[in-house]
């Protein structure tokens, strides 16, 4: 777990004072090649034909309005703008992950990071941290809708109480972010839909969490979500399915320093565990599950 860093000085009013690094950068448009503007092409045609009918409705109509796919990369300006005038959010360049209370103070003021950087032709399927086309095509289009951009807020600020919490608060608080805003899925009128990040930006996982008879798809808890250990180098093993963003906002409301406090006391279960009291959408069949433990 990152420290705080307190690194840079700033003249304020009220003096010389430490702030904490933002890690923000300018995107620096014109150094991008045409093989990246190609990258972004190609995984942009390819999610944009994969896409409809699996991932919500919500998500849909923000890759169409931002004009996603006007050829090229997208300027963070240009994006900022709609994003603005619709929900007041904005994006700031940045060179990759930020320590936690960064991240948390942007989301806080309701400033998404966006890596700058695009991944190679030779991983389109796969990368191991988050580039430009999963941080702008997997997270913006969700921040147009009203109740998602006022939940990643909310998030942000849990964020920064978790931080003073502790390590294992922290830990609850991540959890929920893996199985809602990068893999959730949500249960619509016209059926089972994507809205999570990783998936909506990956070909492969957005085929698997839909099509799959491995994965669990079972119903969102608070308390579930944050107490099931997830995993980063493979599909998931269960997803967890929202009804609607109002569902998560208002689950998501009250005061998590008592639920910290009680999740302390217990295990926390493993990744593809289906319990009592679940509301099983689909019972995995475990085929293809690696053997080895999850984070
Ligand atoms: N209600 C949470 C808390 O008190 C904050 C939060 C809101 C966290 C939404 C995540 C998502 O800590």
């Amino acid at each position: 777990m990152d420290t705080p860093r307190k690194v840079e000085h700033q003249q304020t009013d009220r003096g010389y004072v430490p702030v904490y690094a933002t890690g923000v950068v300018e995107q620096p448009w014109a150094s991008y090649s045409q093989s990246d503007h190609e990258v972004w092409d190609t995984l942009f045609k390819r999610q944009r034909e994969l896409l409809p009918g699996r991932a919500c409705r919500e998500f849909l109509a923000g890759v169409e309005r931002f004009g996603l796919g006007n050829g090229g990369i997208p300027k963070f300006e240009d994006v900022t703008r709609v994003l603005r005038q619709a929900t007041g959010w904005e994006l700031v360049a940045v060179e990759g992950l930020l320590p936690d209370e960064v991240f948390f103070d942007h989301l806080a003021h309701r400033r998404f990071p966006v890596s700058w950087w695009i991944r190679k032709p030779e991983q389109l399927d796969y990368l191991s941290e988050p580039d430009l086309f999963h941080d702008l095509f997997g997270h913006v289009p969700l921040l147009l809708n009203p109740v998602f951009a006022d939940y990643m807020q909310a998030y942000g600020r849990g964020g920064m109480k978790a931080f003073a919490i502790g390590p294992e608060a922290l830990m609850n608080l991540t959890r929920l972010y893996w199985y809602t805003v990068e893999f959730g899925l949500i249960h619509t009128a016209e059926g089972m839909r994507i809205y999570g990040a990783g998936i909506v930006s990956s070909k492969g996982e957005s085929i698997y969490c839909l099509d799959s008879p491995s994965p669990n798809r079972i119903g969102f808890g608070l308390e579930r979500v944050m107490s099931t250990r997830y995993r980063i180098d493979t599909y998931q093993q269960t997803y967890f399915v929202i009804d609607s963003f109002e569902q998560l906002f208002e689950a998501t409301r009250p005061d998590f320093t008592p639920i910290y406090a009680k999740l302390r006391e217990r295990p926390a279960h493993a990744a593809g565990d289906v319990l009592d009291g679940d509301r099983v959408f689909t019972r995995g069949d475990r085929v293809g599950w690696a053997a080895n433990a999850d984070t």
